[in-house]
C-alpha cells in the first residue's frame, strides 16, 4: 500500500479549512487538526473586524469568541461559511437571524458551564455580602492591628431573601445555591416557569418591581438583548432596599453601569458584585474607585475543565457541520432544514 499523502501533496483529499480566531484549549485545536486544515489565531488579542474578513475567507467554519464581532453587515461578506461555533453560552456577538438569513449555522456552548458559573455568581453575592475583598485589603495593608466588635460587619445571607432575573439554567443553578443557605428565591422571567420546577426548587413568581422591592440580593441571569439591556438602571436601583446586593454575572450592557456607580456611592443600594461590564475591558471609573463593589474581569465560567469542555464543545459543533452533521448544539435550526 502507497501513503497517498506522502507522495503527492495535491494528491491529499481536499479538507474544510476552520479559522480559530483566538487562542483556546489546546486539545480543541488538536481535534479540529484531525478533521480540518486549521488557520489558528493563537493569541488573547482576537482579530480587528479587517483582519478578521481577511482570514475568514476561503473558511467553512469559524471557531469564535465573545469579542468577535458578526454583525449582518459582516454576515454578508461570509462567503462559504457553514458554521459559526461560539466558545460562550451567550451569543448577543452575533446576528443570529442574520446567519440564519445566510444559512449560516451558530452553536453555542450551553450546560457545561452552568454550575461554574452559577459557583461564581453566589462567590460573588458571599464576597459583597460579607466583605471578603475589603477583609483582604485591610490585612494586606497592615491595618489590622486590634479585633473589633464591628469590624468590617456586613450582611448575612442565609434566610434572606434572594431574587433571581432570568430562570434558566444557570438561573436555576445560582437557586439550588440559594436553597442551601436557607434562602427565600424569588425570581422574574419573560416566561413563568413550570409548576414542577417552581415546586422542587421553592420559586416564588413575582413582578420585575416586587423583586426588586422585596430582595436581599438581586443576581442577574438573563441574557443580552433589546428587551434586557439597561434591565437595571436608575429607576430599578431605586427601588433596591438600602440594605441590598446586586449581583451580574450575565452580561454587562444588562446593567447600567453609570447609574449603578451612582447608587453605589450615594448607599442607594449597600454593594454590588461584578463580573461583566458595558464595555470590557473598561470598567466605569467611580467603580474602581469605590470598596462597595467586588469587581472581577468576566471570569464566572473560568475553571479550568469548564473552559476546557467548552473550548472542544465548540470544536465538536464546528466538526459536526463541517461534515454535514447536525451540530450539537444549534441555535438556529432553520438554518438547518
Ligand atoms: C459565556 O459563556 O457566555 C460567558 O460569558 C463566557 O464564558
Amino acid at each position: 500500500m502507497y501513503d497517498v499523502a506522502a507522495l503527492c501533496d495535491n494528491c491529499r483529499p481536499m479538507r474544510p479549512a476552520v479559522l480559530v480566531t483566538k487562542r483556546i484549549y489546546p486539545e480543541a485545536i488538536e481535534y479540529l487538526r484531525q478533521h480540518s486544515d486549521v488557520d489558528y489565531a493563537e493569541s488573547d488579542d482576537g482579530l480587528s473586524a479587517g483582519e478578521l474578513m481577511e482570514r475568514i475567507r476561503g473558511k467553512r467554519g469559524v471557531v469564535s469568541q465573545l469579542t468577535d464581532k458578526f454583525t449582518a453587515t459582516v454576515m454578508d461578506q461570509l462567503e462559504g461559511v457553514r458554521i459559526i461555533a461560539n466558545v460562550a453560552v451567550g451569543f448577543d456577538n452575533i446576528d443570529v437571524p442574520a446567519a440564519t438569513r445566510r444559512k449560516i449555522l451558530v452553536t453555542n456552548t450551553p450546560d457545561v458551564l452552568t454550575d461554574t458559573t452559577a459557583d461564581f455568581a453566589f462567590a460573588l453575592l458571599m464576597a459583597a455580602a460579607r466583605r471578603l475583598v475589603e477583609g483582604h485589603q485591610f490585612v494586606h495593608s497592615g491595618k489590622w492591628t486590634k479585633w473589633r466588635i464591628d469590624l468590617l460587619v456586613g450582611q448575612d445571607v442565609h434566610h434572606r431573601t434572594l431574587g433571581i432575573f432570568g430562570m434558566g439554567r444557570i438561573g436555576q443553578a445560582m437557586a439550588r445555591r440559594g436553597s442551601g443557605f436557607s434562602m427565600r428565591i424569588l425570581y422574574h422571567d419573560a416566561v413563568r416557569a413550570p409548576e414542577t420546577l417552581e415546586r422542587e426548587l421553592g420559586l416564588e413568581f413575582v413582578t420585575a418591581e416586587r423583586l426588586l422591592h422585596d430582595s436581599d440580593f438581586v443576581s442577574l441571569h438573563v441574557p443580552l438583548m433589546p428587551q434586557t439591556r439597561h434591565l437595571i438602571g436608575v429607576g430599578e436601583l431605586r427601588m433596591m432596599k438600602p440594605t441590598a446586593i446586586l449581583v451580574n454575572t450575565s452580561r454587562g450592557p444588562v446593567v447600567d453601569e453609570a447609574a449603578l456607580a451612582d447608587a453605589l456611592e450615594d448607599r442607594v443600594i449597600a454593594g454590588a458584585g461584578i463580573d461583566v461590564f458595558e464595555n470590557e475591558p473598561q470598567v466605569h471609573p467611580k467603580l474602581l474607585a469605590l470598596e462597595n463593589v467586588v469587581l472581577a474581569p468576566h471570569i464566572a465560567s473560568a475553571s479550568v475543565d469548564t473552559r476546557k469542555k467548552m473550548s472542544m464543545m465548540a470544536a465538536e459543533n464546528a466538526v459536526a457541520a463541517l461534515e454535514e452533521r447536525r451540530p450539537p448544539n444549534l441555535l438556529n435550526p432553520e438554518a438547518w432544514e
